[in-house]
């Protein structure tokens, strides 16, 4: 895969506390190989979450690049990294951060939405699932739900962590959660959006990125955290 190596770093300013990730992402900017504005947003709330996630046991799905996951992995997390095993690209993506950040008690596994395999079955004690720009594509809303539904019924007391770009205003997650049973808390995200700050190392260049030419989309993402109500 021909990619480039992408530092993002997340600071708190008043501690001078920080934390980079590092990210093969792909030449061309599609799908699993790309960080998408989803999972920016996704990892600053990580950030600002940070002194709750160590020692919790956190699934990605969709993961592509992986910086959510990568990011909670290096905060103490215990972190499995998922996407579709047909779109191995994505998996090699997820594989690829794992190494380059020396990430330790993580795994990679396929997980296609939809799909009841024994990887899935097998998985337990989960505490959370990430899933950044997860509802991409219409077609996979019911097998992404359907997923969570499933994992959600072994794992009651976990929560699903997504963030959701709103693509058009005919598309809408909430009959589907309704069918599911499950319910939804949509988090104020503002002072995410706005201290999003991220510097990028591509090729040994330190560069400032710009948020608002660079991240467009973050106004119309939401941040939202699904439960079972069973
Ligand atoms: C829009 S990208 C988001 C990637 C990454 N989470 C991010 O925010 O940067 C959608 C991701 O879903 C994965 N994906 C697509 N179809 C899938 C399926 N049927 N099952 C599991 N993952 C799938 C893709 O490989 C890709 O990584």
């Amino acid at each position: 895969m021909d990619t480039n190596e992408v530092e993002y770093s997340f600071v708190d300013t008043e501690s001078n506390e920080r934390v980079s990730v590092y990210i093969c992402e792909g030449s061309s900017t599609e799908y699993g190989l790309y960080v998408w504005p989803c999972a920016h947003i996704m990892s600053q709330y990580i950030w600002k979450k940070r002194h709750n996630l160590r020692e919790k046991k956190i699934l990605e799905v969709g993961a592509g690049c992986g910086l959510p996951g990568a990011l909670a992995s290096k905060l103490g997390a215990k972190v499995i990294f998922s996407d579709a095993e047909h779109l191995q690209q994505a998996l090699e993506s997820s594989r690829c951060t794992s190494e380059i950040n020396s990430l330790v008690d993580v795994e990679v596994i396929p997980i296609t939405w939809g799909q009841v395999t024994t990887q899935l079955a097998a998985l337990s004690s989960l505490d959370i699932i990430i899933g950044s720009d997860a509802f991409y594509d219409t077609k996979d809303f019911e097998d992404i739900i359907f997923t969570i539904s499933y994992i959600l019924s072994k794992n009651p007391c976990c929560e699903f962590w997504t963030t959701y770009q709103q693509r058009s205003a005919n598309r809408s997650i909430e009959a589907l959660l309704r069918k599911w049973k499950l319910s939804a808390e949509f988090v104020h995200i503002d002072d995410i959006r706005n201290k999003v700050s991220i510097s990028l190392r591509s090729d040994n260049n330190s560069v400032a990125l710009d948020k608002d030419s660079t991240l467009t989309g973050l106004d119309s993402v939401q941040l939202i955290i699904i439960r079972s109500s069973h």
